[in-house]
């Protein structure tokens, strides 16, 4: 079974004059253990499709299905507790919650589900030495550099049983270095049996995932696999 489908989907925003039409019938399905790029030129509906897959967002027509289950479907209760045990996202913008320290920021979403505190801290910790933060347990958002705050909302959406991991621009508030160990991190998880899908404009980074998809003014334009793929589309691009 596919971890994420997309069937046909389509998302407007706004209406009458001022409507957009921010993905055009996208139909595509990630499989586990499969890491996929979306790449494509700025307004392309890169993140629009993200927001779909994580259930941030619905389409307004077809259908996004994860492990099996229709979003649409779903009750807003059902949709929230898919959302917090069974997919990872990694905002643009981070949205760590400044009031908690790094540690509290990562067991949030396993407390929220029900987890004891006491059984869910050490897995913080141990998502924290992941991504190389032991010690940085009790810093809050603002006494680390944004480097370290990108690693501390990676980790939050790796910990416990996540299956579908979603990054939009993981790496970009990161020196290469660490954007290269971010990107090794989502493999990692990916390669434990998640899917992943990662948006990206760098071919480089897209070189991590098993397939590059292409999208242009909300279609996939191409799609391609294997290292490499990710210079040839840029090319066909530009
Ligand atoms: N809430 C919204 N209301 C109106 N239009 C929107 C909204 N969100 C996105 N759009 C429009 O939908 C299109 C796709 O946007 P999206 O954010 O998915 O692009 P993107 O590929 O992620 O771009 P970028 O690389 O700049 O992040 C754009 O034309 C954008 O202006
Ligand atoms: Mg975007």
């Amino acid at each position: 079974m596919s971890v994420l489908e997309l069937r046909d989907v389509h998302r407007r925003h706004g209406q009458g004059a001022t409507e957009v039409h921010a993905l055009r019938g996208v139909s595509v399905s990630v499989e586990p253990g499969e890491f996929v790029a979306v790449m494509g030129p700025s307004g392309s509906g890169k993140s629009t499709l993200l927001n779909l897959a994580g259930g941030l967002d619905a389409p307004s027509t077809g259908e996004v299905v994860v492990e099996g289950a229709v979003l649409g479907s779903l009750s807003r209760s059902g949709l929230a507790r898919l959302r917090r045990r069974r997919i990872g996202y990694v905002f643009q913008d981070l949205n760590l919650l400044a009031s908690l320290t790094a540690a509290e920021n990562i067991a949030l979403p396993l407390e929220l589900d029900g987890l004891a505190p006491r059984k869910a801290r050490p897995l913080a910790e141990a998502a924290l030495a992941e991504v190389d933060l032991e010690g940085y347990a009790e810093r809050f958002p603002d006494q680390m550099s944004g480097g370290q705050q990108q690693r501390v909302a990676i980790a939050r959406a790796l910990v416990g049983e996540r299956r579908l991991v979603l990054a939009d621009e993981p790496t970009g508030a990161l020196d290469s270095q660490t954007g290269e160990a971010v990107l090794r991190l989502l493999r990692a998880k990916v390669d434990a049996g998640a899917a992943g899908v990662l948006v990206t404009h760098e071919a480089r980074h897209a070189a991590w995932a098993d397939r590059v998809i292409f999208l242009r003014d909300g279609v996939i334009v191409d799609t391609s696999t294997g290292i490499g793929s990710a210079e040839q589309l840029l090319e066909v691009s530009s």
